[in-house]
């Protein structure tokens, strides 16, 4: 992989880990943050405010730096992005269309996350194949499609590098997710050990796919390092790690927490996001193509979440 790298939404849930992943691997220098906030004071390495939507930023940020390759984090997900559908349009759609247009103009390459929100009801829900119905009916999904459709068509029309994976459900103890379905997965340990109580905003038997995050930057750094002769697809490989439900989740947590509880409180508008998505994915393409192979699977997960978030919550009361 071209190794000056621009990060877009940077500061995000994946962005904060995605960064120090990249700098540990091709050095700080090498990885330019950016995003529409600004880091913690103290924040080491390059960092830059590109509002991805906004073309000559961008343009002058991959010049001055010099970047080859650029992984497009910013976006608006899947509960937010129905809260404020033309908002999200204009950042996932919009922000997209200019990185492609300036990769295209100076020969980067680009990741583009696409999400288990690119499918929809009329969607094989047991294993869903890589190539099938993509119809989804929230504004997140029809932006993932348009975009893995937009990440080919860029591929094709002008030969810019585009690659990219669907990501289930990301959990992880860093910063924390910035608004989707599946939030409930990380919200889960932080109340776990503060409060060993937690009501789930999604019903105890939504089945969804989900990713520990260091499985969710190998699969980043993975799939635009592989060489490209490998690769039947490009963009949007399925990919997956564990697959659980509510009540399942809390079952694992208890084997540490063993007077853990939790209740469900379903919120309509996520309930029925999370219930036009699959239960599971198949992400054979991805294990065959490119070597995909995940490390956590949820009982390694849980004992590493509890471990570190219990390094840096204490139980109240
Ligand atoms: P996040 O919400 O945690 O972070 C997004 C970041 O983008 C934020 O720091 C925000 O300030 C920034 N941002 C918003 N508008 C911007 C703009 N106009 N210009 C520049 N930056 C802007 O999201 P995340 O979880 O880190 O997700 C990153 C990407 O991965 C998204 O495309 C998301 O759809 C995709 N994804 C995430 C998950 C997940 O579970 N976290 C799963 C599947 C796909
Ligand atoms: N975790 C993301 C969301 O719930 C899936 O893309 O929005």
């Amino acid at each position: 992989m071209n190794t000056k790298i621009l990060v877009t939404g940077a500061l995000g849930q994946i962005g904060s880990e995605l960064v120090n992943a990249l700098r540990a691997r091709y050095g700080e220098e090498a990885v330019v943050a950016s995003d529409i906030r600004m880091p913690p004071r103290g924040t080491d390495g390059p960092f830059d405010f590109v509002d991805c939507t906004n073309q000559r930023s961008l343009q002058e940020v991959i010049r001055r730096h010099d970047v080859r390759t650029i992984y497009h984090l910013a976006a608006l997900l899947s509960a937010v992005a129905e809260s404020k559908p033309q908002v999200a349009w204009d950042v996932n759609m919009g922000g997209l269309y200019r990185v492609l247009e300036v990769a295209r103009e100076t020969r980067c390459a680009v990741f583009f996350p696409s999400s288990i929100g690119a499918f929809g009801p009329d969607t094989p829900p047991d294993h869903t194949p890589q190539d099938t119905v993509q119809r989804p009916v929230t504004m997140y999904g029809v932006t993932k499609v348009a975009g893995e459709l937009l990440c080919d068509y860029y591929h094709h029309r002008f030969r810019v590098d585009t690659r990219g994976v669907r990501f289930p459900g990301l959990i992880s103890h860093g910063a924390p997710p910035g608004g989707g379905t599946t939030d409930y997965a990380v919200e889960i340990f932080h109340e776990a050990i503060r409060h060993r109580h937690y009501t789930c905003f999604l019903g105890p038997d939504t089945r969804l796919d989900m990713m520990y995050m260091p499985d969710a930057m190998k699969a980043a750094i993975e799939v635009m390092e592989v060489d490209p002769s490998r690769l039947v697809h490009r963009n949007a490989f399925n990919v997956t790690a564990m697959n659980f439900t509510p009540e399942e989740l809390a079952a694992e947590i208890r084997k540490h927490i063993p007077d853990f509880k939790i209740d469900y409180n379903v919120d309509p508008v996520r309930q029925a996001i999370a219930d036009s998505w699959p239960n599971s994915l198949d992400d054979r393409a991805a294990r065959e193509e490119w070597g995909w192979n995940p490390e956590y699977g949820l009982a390694a997960m849980v004992q590493d979440m509890l471990e570190n978030l219990g390094k840096k919550l204490k139980p109240v009361g």
